[in-house]
């Protein structure tokens, strides 16, 4: 049986929510930033939605713990259509907990979700908004599952869908993600519309309450990713932080060779470089793989009569100028060097080097790059102009 569908004054009168939502602070929450922006890895996505699971794996209880609030029997008919879709309909095996099921193990590798070590945060968010739904009204009730979490998840599925895909995942390996975009807004019109028919009349008189509901699921939900991002940047630092507290080395003996280095250019591998005739910028920066796990030593060389670019970066940087002359600038200031000195750049200041002599100008520039690469935002590639190659 086709159940009758949303009409379209309601579907508008919900619209007047819509821009409390998209002012909210979760789209400035820093786990969609980095999805945006392409810092997350395969395994960052892989956890995040491993944890995601056990959400999913819930969500039904979400819609129930609403029907039981709702003592309208239409709405509660239409509901019982959300559930028969999210239960696979036909086919149980095609639940949407099951399809989730499917993309963690194809994409991730991840054979058994249900044996995820959940983070207390993991299950803390849905269990508010469980005891939320519980414990509420049929309005706030309807408001926080309709504008404040179906009505985003079209959204919200989109920064992982997109991130995944842009890492090269085939969109059919997507399906539970790409589904949800295509059915959540219905889903969740139906459920405002729930909310709706019970302000009546008097939508002005409930609207406080409508916003605060929508409030605390998008509260709920922000604090949650705000943790997940929060876990992939403490893993990150995890093993070096063992490394450092262990009081162990962890070198082998016989590496010493690869923990030793000629500074010649054609050692280190190959990091960026620009060319660019009218501004004479012309340089190309190397890195030393000698086994540092903090210190990241690169080999900075620009040409005669050239710069590299101003830029700035979270590292800190010690140069020592193997050859060459030239100046060093730092924000308003500046520098002369030549080889045999050192100088220190502190981070996020923005600097560029010249070269003023007659040869090469050569620096070794010993950063602390492997303690800021655990920060996706402050890798250096984002604040750094026209660089044609990144190895
Ligand atoms: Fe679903
Ligand atoms: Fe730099």
């Amino acid at each position: 049986m086709e159940l009758q569908k949303t009409n379209d004054s309601r579907a508008r009168v919900g619209d007047r929510f819509k821009p409390f939502v998209s002012q909210h602070s979760i789209w400035q929450n820093p786990l969609l930033k980095a999805c945006e922006r392409n810092e997350l890895t395969l395994a960052d996505y892989g956890y995040v939605i491993s944890q995601h699971f056990y959400y999913s794996r819930g969500f039904t209880r979400l819609i129930a713990a609403l029907m039981v609030n709702c003592d309208d029997d239409k709405f509660r008919a239409e509901l019982s259509h959300n559930l028969w879709e999210e239960a696979g309909e036909e086919d149980s095996e095609e639940r949407h907990s099951n399809l989730l099921r499917k993309m963690l193990n194809n994409v991730f590798g991840i054979s058994n979700p249900d044996e995820t070590q959940f983070k207390d945060h993991t299950v803390n968010y849905f269990n508010e908004c469980l005891q939320f739904l519980k414990h509420s009204n049929s309005i706030t009730c309807a408001a926080f599952l309709g504008w404040g979490t179906e009505g985003v998840v079209a959204d919200i599925y989109n920064y992982l869908f997109s991130g995944l895909t842009r890492l090269g995942v085939a969109e059919e390996e997507l399906l539970y993600l790409s589904l949800h975009m295509e059915c959540d807004d219905e889903h969740a019109e139906v459920i405002e519309d729930i909310a709706l028919s019970q302000c009546g009349q008097n939508l002005d008189g409930h609207s406080q309450e409508i916003k605060a509901a929508i409030d605390m699921a998008l509260t709920l939900r922000d604090k949650y990713f705000t943790a997940l991002y929060q876990d992939l940047t403490s893993a990150k630092l995890n093993g070096l932080i063992g490394n450092i507290t262990n009081k162990k080395t962890y070198r082998d003996a016989d590496d010493i060779q690869s923990y030793a280095s000629e500074l010649k250019a054609d050692d280190g591998a190959k990091l960026y470089s620009n060319v660019d005739a009218e501004t004479g910028i012309n340089f190309n920066v190397s890195r030393f793989n000698i086994g540092c796990e903090v210190m990241d030593p690169r080999l900075l060389e620009i040409p005669q009569g050239c710069r590299n670019e101003r830029h700035k970066h979270a590292h800190e940087s010690m140069f020592y100028i193997l050859s060459g002359t030239g100046r060093v600038y730092q924000g308003e200031q500046s520098i002369t060097v030549k080889a045999g000195d050192l100088v220190y750049v502190p981070r996020w200041i923005e600097h560029y080097s010249e070269n003023t002599g007659e040869e090469t100008l050569s620096v070794l520039a010993i950063t602390d790059f492997g303690l800021t690469k655990n920060f996706p935002q402050n890798t250096d590639y984002s604040y750094r102009s026209k660089v044609t190659s990144i190895a």
